[in-house]
């Protein structure tokens, strides 16, 4: 919004989203100046911003942050006003540069995510089930890959870093839909605050998991320090409770079945025994009289009715020790799965195995969008990096939006869909002025 240029009585209204009639009503008030050229009136960008400045009041998004945190906001000097980041204005387009399938989604747009998610809202606001993003960690770092290419640098800090992640996140909240959520993963070192800026954009109620993520192996620092091991991933939903959880587990690895199903039957494979009495004593029920000669021990009862031990008995599903002891048999295979919890142990591969730096685990990326997110949905990473996002997105079955303005993303997102076999349509965000 920094140079003066002319907008339509169209574009304005398209960006406060009013009617054009609006517009006019503005104009007719003189609360909005316009000029007129060649019979049409035009309003200047500058023009524009004032009127945007003048209708929003700094005491406004200062209450509305404390309503959506804990009656606390995250002050700093360069924070915009909500109201102008949702109405500034995008000049620009989003061209399409190569098109390989006929869908409307599985695109890749190169360009600034702040431009780009501006155009995306015109088609996709309310649409977007999930975001995962892994946007720069304000380290101040440069980022190359292992052939020594640029990838991007990490240049913004503090709360310069802090404000350009809360724009992009603002429009992220316009478009996600409302059974939708966003998963932003970050270091501890600005993490902490990037979770009061996401209470403010999103709401202290809509936050759900502040999910550790074990990164590596454990450091042996000289420092005086605990090892730093870990990132963390903020999860968060648009309407909390509504959004799409699809429960999935975490299946057994073979070190725990050996803990936990320690035992091979010939037939029915892995498993362990459990008593079938349990703390209690029945007084007149039938869990507390005689089956197969035994009674529950004292102050116990049977956990089934006798007719269902009867069952299990004949079904081979009792085992009964050398003393006459019987035992409930629980089947490996019949095992759910545990409730996954907030510590994940997904380590970043070394830079020589991986395509671009900072490239996030897969199966990390596929928990994630088969937990979030269902087949219909769209599933959108503005910080597309590798792409590994998008691909994790294919192979579900999802549709999805990457975005990236580094070249080398670009390039890395390119040869990796291809040896994927995964059809993309690329797209450059282009300028108008
Ligand atoms: C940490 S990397 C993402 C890595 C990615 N998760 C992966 O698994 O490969 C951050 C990415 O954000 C991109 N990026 C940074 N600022 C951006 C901006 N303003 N617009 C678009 N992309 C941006 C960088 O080019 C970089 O590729």
């Amino acid at each position: 919004m920094a140079q003066s240029n002319f907008l339509t009585l169209d574009e304005v209204a398209q960006n406060l989203k009013v009617t054009r009639q609006t517009v006019s009503k503005y104009i007719k008030n003189n609360e909005l100046n316009a000029v007129k050229i060649n019979k049409s009136y035009r309003i200047t960008t500058d023009d524009f911003e004032s009127f945007i400045t003048n209708n929003s009041t700094s005491e406004e998004p200062q209450i509305a942050y404390l309503k959506r945190t804990k009656n606390c906001a995250l002050n700093y000097g360069e924070k915009v006003d909500e109201f102008e980041i949702l109405h500034a204005v995008s000049t620009g387009e989003l061209k399409i540069i190569e098109k390989n399938h006929s869908e409307s989604e599985n695109k890749f747009i190169f360009g600034d995510n702040f431009l780009v998610l501006k155009q995306l809202l015109d088609t996709y606001r309310g649409k977007i089930d999930l975001v995962y993003i892994d946007p720069p960690f304000g380290t101040g770092q440069h980022f190359n890959s292992i052939d020594d290419h640029a990838a991007y640098s990490d240049k913004l800090v503090d709360s310069e870093f802090l404000e350009f992640l809360r724009k992009r996140l603002i429009l992220i909240r316009e478009l996600l839909s409302e059974r939708g959520s966003i998963y932003l993963h970050i270091d501890k070192k600005i993490g902490h605050y990037v979770k009061i800026i996401m209470d403010e954009v999103f709401g202290y109620h809509n936050f759900i998991n502040d999910i550790t993520r074990i990164k590596c192996n454990p450091k042996n620092f000289a420092r005086n320090a605990y090892g730093n091991y870990s990132d963390m991933i903020l999860y968060y939903s648009k309407n909390r409770d509504e959004q799409i959880w699809n429960d999935i587990t975490e299946t057994m690895s073979e070190a725990k079945r050996k803990e936990l199903f320690p035992k091979k039957h010939p037939k029915l494979g892995y498993y362990t025994t459990n008593p079938i009495h349990a703390p209690g004593k029945t007084l007149d029920g039938d869990t507390g009289l005689e089956w197969k000669g035994l009674l529950p021990p004292k102050g116990r009862h049977w956990r089934y009715n006798r007719a269902v031990l009867t069952e299990l008995d004949e079904q081979g599903l009792i085992e009964w020790s050398s003393t006459g002891n019987p035992r409930k048999i629980v089947l490996a295979s019949e095992h759910k799965g545990f409730k996954i919890q907030d510590v994940w142990e997904f380590k970043d591969r070394g830079l020589s195995y991986v395509d671009y730096p900072t490239q996030k685990n897969d199966s990390l990326l596929e928990r994630i969008i088969l937990n979030s997110s269902n087949e219909d949905s769209i599933v959108l990473d503005c910080f597309a990096g590798s792409g590994s996002t998008l691909k994790a997105a294919a192979k579900l079955n999802r549709k999805w939006i990457g975005v990236d303005n580094s070249n080398h993303a670009f390039e890395i997102i390119k040869e990796g869909l291809s040896k994927e076999n995964i059809a993309c349509n690329y797209f450059e965000y282009f300028s108008k002025y």
